[in-house]
């Protein structure tokens, strides 16, 4: 079994980025700019979001932070969203998820244009995914594709087994792997006999968000296995896989933490300076 290390192949992407935010900088005379939006006080969106800021310093892009409270109206949001769409040093616009409860969340990421929208939450972009468009994608199904491509092993022909649906991760992670011609299937909490289908994928992605739900004895012997968990539980953090029982099984496994969330945060920053070239260069 061999860990896939998303720290390390984070760092590599984002030398890269270190070297292409460089240049839109020597060329535009500024630098890419990211607007991160927070509202209240969630304490993982308050790690998410310090991760993102970290990210854009170490790359080499300008983070325009805004921390509002939890009380700040649905029209004030709107009203920033707005005058961040329409802001000439501003490429990327990333509201974190999830908004507190008065908010209309479908309403929020639609106002963001989507030429700026650095999550590829935008109906446009998950539009584009489905239809195969030129689009921005979504931070951390991106991330999952360049882990299980890290490893060397083809995708097309393999048996992909996405367990979850979301509209951040699991609908459109299948899309991405659809794209590089897995054969893909999706499970979610209704799914009867969730194992039987489970021990079929050869690529196995775990995105339910229960605390190692995914055990050994639900793994095909030599699948690769991204974990997607971020489940915290009295300070620790726990991946939706069982480590113990699952290493055992997986050729590939990603580790929680250090595998698909630096990867997230690296996409994140990928989509932000390819939008920021897209939008100079169309
Ligand atoms: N909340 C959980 N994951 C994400 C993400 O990838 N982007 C945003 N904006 N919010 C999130």
């Amino acid at each position: 079994m061999k860990i896939i290390d998303g720290k390390a192949i984070s760092a590599s992407v984002r030398k890269t980025l270190i070297g292409r935010a460089a240049d839109f900088e020597k060329k535009y005379g500024r630098k890419v700019g990211l607007s991160v939006v927070k509202v209240g006080a969630n304490p993982a969106s308050e790690v998410y979001v310090r991760n993102k800021i970290l990210a854009c310093e170490e790359v080499g892009v300008k983070s325009f932070s805004y921390n509002l409270p939890e009380e700040v109206s649905e029209r004030e949001l709107l009203e920033l969203i707005d005058a961040l769409n329409d802001a000439d040093d501003v490429d990327g616009i990333l509201v974190q998820l999830p908004l507190p409860s008065h908010i209309n969340e479908k309403k929020i990421l639609a106002r963001i244009t989507p030429e700026k929208d650095a999550d590829g939450f935008h109906a446009v972009n998950a539009g584009g995914l489905m239809l195969g468009l030129p689009c921005t994608k979504p931070c951390t199904p991106a991330g999952i594709i360049e882990l299980i491509k890290s490893t060397g092993e083809t995708i097309a022909g393999k048996n992909a087994v996405v367990v979850g649906r979301s509209n951040i991760v699991g609908k459109p992670c299948a899309m991405l792997l659809l794209a590089e011609n897995a054969t893909v299937t999706i499970c979610h909490s209704k799914t009867s006999d969730l194992a039987s289908f489970t021990r079929r994928a050869d690529i196995l992605v775990a995105a339910v968000g229960i605390k190692q739900f995914v055990t050994g004895d639900m793994v095909k012997d030599g699948a690769i296995v991204i974990d997607v968990g971020m489940n915290r539980n009295e300070g620790k953090l726990y991946g939706d896989v069982d480590f113990a029982s699952v290493s055992k099984k997986a050729s590939y496994i990603t580790p929680v933490p250090g595998g698909v969330g630096p990867m997230t945060v690296t996409m994140l920053l990928k989509n932000t300076v390819e939008s920021a070239f897209r939008c100079k260069e169309n």
